[in-house]
């Protein structure tokens, strides 16, 4: 039995993963892509792993899509989005790395792929690259990658993340006809050295882009203007993690009108441990997108997730005025769902706890400082795994209730507060008794708990019938 291999978060068979890539919704199915190097569990080669669901949750395994072309001059597939081209064909769009000295100036060129079997296999046309950095003129763009397509008032557009004098920055193209591609401006950017994996893309009436800027994830909701600049209004973080548990996500429109969002949850946290071993990486839970009343992002948990959902535990109307309150349930894949009401300073909860408390992971909310934190400074006996406390600010509006979703899947805590703001972490707890679920506040707190469901979730496993 594997300790720490998630159960219920998509993961390819064996081997390494990272970004999530080109997820598109197809003639019925979720379509998602990622980087993978099929041969080990580190990175390495950049290959395009493949797989498919009918339901969100379940995943079908499909072939390797995309594989360096050595032959020509190509060293790895890095990450790229994929959309349904003007004659019905699916297409991905991709970043290129060169074997040597190809473009030694950033390293990378665009390229596409076009299917014509329903996305089994994936041809490179002759006409690629698609774009390469001279497109920008005497302008010099660094670290250019992450291509993401999207159509708009019947025009294809691109932006493609990279780095220009020191900045971190999303870069605009358009097109005709997926093939000819012209430079526009650079959309936004960032003091960040650099950002990767840009998403952006209408939600309500405004724009949201998405970035990775080497650190946690960020966003910002404003007007895409006639002129196609980009005018922010809002600002904020789509986790909290950036390496320790988050990072480079990349989402889809569904036949519902649904944008859902997966993240890669890397394994940095690992360390130097050496207990979970011949995979690295699993994609968060998909996050359901949309905008609340005031402009700001709301983020949450899909609904198809409760079909994964065992016999609750479930309590109601608890006052807790101590620590260390034992719910009784034991495990290391279950989804808490809670609505509290924190009376005075914070509150904690305990998952992967051993009886006597030696390891435990601690989530918890302090009101007052107006930050969530997943302390892990005890969540394994080991000396490897990362213990940094994972910490972000919370924006709780004023008021004292709280409305928490809090996944664990072995090695990930992934936490939904409000359906606003999200953290998640990696832990890596050795004692196999590190399976309990405790709830406490400070001596002299006080929390008033409304409701609180605990589900064990049941594994994904392999969706085989079609
Ligand atoms: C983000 C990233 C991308 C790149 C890919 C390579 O995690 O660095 O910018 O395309 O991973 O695997």
């Amino acid at each position: 039995m594997d300790l720490y291999r998630p159960i219920y978060h998509f993961m390819p068979e064996r081997n390494w993963m990272n970004d999530p890539n080109g997820p598109l919704f197809y003639k019925g199915d979720y379509h998602l892509f990622y980087q993978h190097n099929p041969y080990s569990d580190q990175w390495d080669t950049m290959h395009w792993g493949h797989a498919r669901s009918r339901d969100l949750i379940h995943w079908e395994h499909l072939p390797v899509a995309l594989a360096p072309s050595n032959d020509r001059g190509e060293h790895h597939c890095f990450s790229g989005c994929a959309v349904i081209g003007d004659d019905g064909l699916p297409v991905i769009f991709y970043t290129s790395i060169g074997i040597g000295e190809r473009n030694a100036a950033t390293g990378a060129e665009q390229w596409m792929a076009v299917s014509h079997d329903d996305m089994l296999t994936w041809e490179k046309p002759a006409a690629n690259p698609v774009m390469t950095a001279d497109i920008h003129g005497g302008m010099v763009v660094t670290e250019w990658r992450d291509p993401y397509v999207w159509k708009e008032n019947g025009v294809w557009l691109m932006v493609v993340g990279g780095s220009h004098e020191g900045r971190g920055c999303a870069l605009l193209y358009r097109s005709d006809n997926l093939r000819d591609w012209t430079f526009l401006h650079i959309l936004h950017e960032g003091a960040e050295q650099i950002w990767e994996c840009p998403n952006f893309f209408p939600l309500g009436d405004k724009h949201v882009l998405i970035y990775s800027p080497n650190g946690p994830v960020q966003y910002s909701i404003g007007s895409f203007n006639e002129d196609m600049t980009f005018t922010p209004e809002q600002s904020g973080i789509i986790d909290f993690s950036g390496w320790e548990g988050y990072y480079a996500p990349n989402g889809l429109l569904d036949d519902k009108g649904r944008r859902v969002l997966w993240g890669w949850l890397p394994e940095a946290s690992r360390g130097e441990f050496k207990g979970a071993a011949g995979w690295s990486g699993a994609q968060s839970l998909p996050r359901i997108l949309s905008l609340d009343g005031e402009g700001g992002l709301r983020m949450e948990p899909a609904p198809e997730l409760a079909v994964l959902r065992g016999t609750p535990v479930s309590l109601r109307d608890l006052r807790l005025s101590g620590p260390d309150w034992d719910t009784g349930v034991r495990g290391r894949a279950f989804e808490i769902a809670a609505e509290f009401e924190l009376l005075s300073g914070p509150i904690g909860i305990s998952v992967l706890r051993s009886p006597d408390g030696q390891e435990e992971t601690v989530f918890s909310i302090d009101p007052v400082d107006g930050v969530f934190t997943i302390s892990r400074t005890r969540s394994s006996l080991s000396s490897e795994p990362h213990k940094t406390d994972v910490t972000g600010r919370i924006d709780l509006e004023g008021s004292s209730r709280v409305s928490l979703r809090l996944f664990v899947d072995h090695s990930v805590v992934e936490v939904f507060v409000n359906g606003r703001q999200c953290i998640t972490a990696r832990v890596y707890p050795v004692l196999e008794s590190s399976e309990g679920v405790y709830i406490g506040v400070p001596r002299g707190a006080e929390a008033l708990i409304h409701s609180m469901d605990i589900w064990p979730m049941r594994p994904i496993g392999q969706q085989t019938e079609r």
